[in-house]
């Protein structure tokens, strides 16, 4: 089986989807972490140099081309479903798992995470706060075709594992 994690960043897709591999036995794959090895640079230094649109073309591609084990947790990007066919493919090639978590509470897990997201590190407290509250009025329309959605907040590896074996 393999598992998609979406949801906004400082939703806790890496740390959790980590975790779950682990129990689960399946690998782990974060797709940020592969682009840049791809790429040979950070995602900021990319956004940087090339601009978002060359982000977003090479997430698509790195998405839909990595070859994947037959069983793996994989932790996208909190973009990657919102652009082009990306949650249509993600939707037909996996089980899609939405860890929603309300604005209030990603700005506060972002606070320190913010210099290395591109999108969010000139940002000042109230800018980031309704930068997200825009944006996930904006995914939610993606996120919300997950197969599963579940809270985030106080979620545990165990708690995922339980309800994707629920599902199946
Ligand atoms: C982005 C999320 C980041 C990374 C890039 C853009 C986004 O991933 O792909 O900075 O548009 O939400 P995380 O969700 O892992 O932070």
């Amino acid at each position: 089986m393999k598992i998609f994690l979406i949801g906004f960043m400082g939703c806790g897709k890496s740390t959790l989807g980590r975790k779950l591999a682990t129990k689960l036995g399946y690998d782990f794959i974060d797709l940020d972490q592969q682009i840049e090895k791809q790429i040979g640079m950070s995602i900021g230094a990319y956004f940087a140099a090339n601009g978002e649109a060359a982000f977003r073309a090479f997430e698509r591609k790195t998405l839909q081309e990595f070859n994947y084990p037959s069983n793996c947790v994989v932790a996208t990007g909190g973009g990657a479903p919102c652009y082009f066919d990306n949650m249509e493919w993600i939707n037909n090639n996996g089980t899609s798992v939405y860890i929603e978590m309300s604005a209030t509470a990603l700005a506060r897990r972002l606070e320190n995470g913010k210099d290395k997201r591109p999108l969010l590190k000139d940002m000042n407290p109230e800018e980031m706060i309704h930068f997200i509250e825009h944006k996930l009025e904006e995914r939610n329309p993606f996120y919300l075709q997950a197969s599963l959605k579940v809270n985030g907040i106080s979620l545990t590896p165990d708690d995922l594992r339980a309800l994707l074996l629920s599902d199946v």
